[in-house]
């Protein structure tokens, strides 16, 4: 039976594990110039209704590299631009790809469309998650640090798809997470229920200091995310106090590592200063899309 990576949950601890086994293989085949066409004579279908540097260029770079092809489709270029059903353009796709990957806004949509389609689908952003984006993290988190096990992630800024994400990957892996966002800007209230309910360790608090305090993984992203732009001045305000910058680094361990999923303002969410220092892996981290998500199309698209 096909599989989707619509969410993190969607595939077991076990599989999650081997993914990130299968990137760190990959990573050092593409390092060292060794081919490894596991997607042999297979085409990925990409569906964007939002803009995209790092997603759009690893993926297709990844197919190129797996030995398969990407065809990069904007929604407003394709019929769904002009209202076609989701789920007859699922229903099509499936017979023309391998595979299919979505960026879109609804988490809905994403749904809609993986139950029809014929081949597995992988979100790439939606308004709720993230989760290609949380696997890349991770991976290179396991790089610098050895391992996820034991240590502290903190999220300080908006409770918005990439904190959704993290509070998935802290009930899905089993590590202690620290939430720091304005009151009114809250992660999902039905995502944290769910984290809750297995028991996921996590607090959610009002104070950045707080979360920061000893964590060894510092993390934010935009204050205002694709689709929010109308409300870009009325959020900068309300997080006023809720930057990642140089006093806030001096809270957490010596050693920790700072992270962005990126595009980032500079100095809005994140100081200049703390992205050119000696804690951030933001670039790794970005690098890590392709090798990631390379391991995740090899197992779902096989
Ligand atoms: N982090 C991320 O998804 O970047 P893009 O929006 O450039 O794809
Ligand atoms: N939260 C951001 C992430 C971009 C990769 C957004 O949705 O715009």
């Amino acid at each position: 039976m096909k599989k989707d990576f619509l969410c993190l949950s969607d595939l077991s601890l076990e599989e999650l594990e081997q993914i990130f086994a299968l990137a760190k293989d990959l990573k050092a085949k593409q390092k060292a110039g060794q081919q490894h066409h596991l997607l042999s004579g297979k085409t990925l279908g990409m569906l964007f209704e939002k803009s995209s540097t790092r997603t759009r260029v690893s993926f297709e770079v990844g197919m190129y590299q797996l030995g398969g092809h990407a065809l990069f489709l904007a929604s407003g270029s394709t019929q769904m631009g002009r209202g076609e059903p989701i789920r007859d353009t699922a229903r099509c796709m499936g017979r023309y790809v391998d595979g299919v990957m979505i960026r879109t806004y609804s988490q809905d949509a994403v749904e809609e469309f993986a139950a029809v389609s014929d081949v597995p689908v992988i979100n790439g952003l939606t308004d709720m998650f993230h989760p290609c984006q949380i696997m890349a993290d991770l991976m290179t988190v396991i790089e610098h640090k050895g391992n996820y096990r034991d240590l502290v992630f903190c999220w300080v800024g908006d409770g918005n798809n990439m904190a959704n994400s993290w509070i998935n990957a802290a009930s899905v892996f089993g590590f202690e997470l620290r939430v720091a966002t304005p009151a009114g800007y809250e992660p999902d209230a039905m995502v944290k229920e769910r984290a809750a309910e297995a028991g996921a360790n996590i607090i959610y608090t009002n104070d950045p200091d707080q979360a920061a305090r000893g964590a060894d993984v510092l993390n934010t992203d935009v204050w205002a995310s694709m689709g929010q732009e109308t409300e870009q001045q009325e959020r900068k305000k309300a997080f006023t106090g809720y930057q990642i910058n140089m006093e806030l680094v001096a809270l957490a361990k010596p050693d920790c590592v700072v992270m962005h999923c990126l595009p980032a303002h500079r100095d809005e969410e994140i100081t200049d200063e703390v992205m050119e220092s000696r804690h951030s892996i933001i670039f790794d981290e970005a690098e890590n899309r392709l090798h990631v998500q390379k391991a995740i199309m090899a197992t779902l698209m096989s």
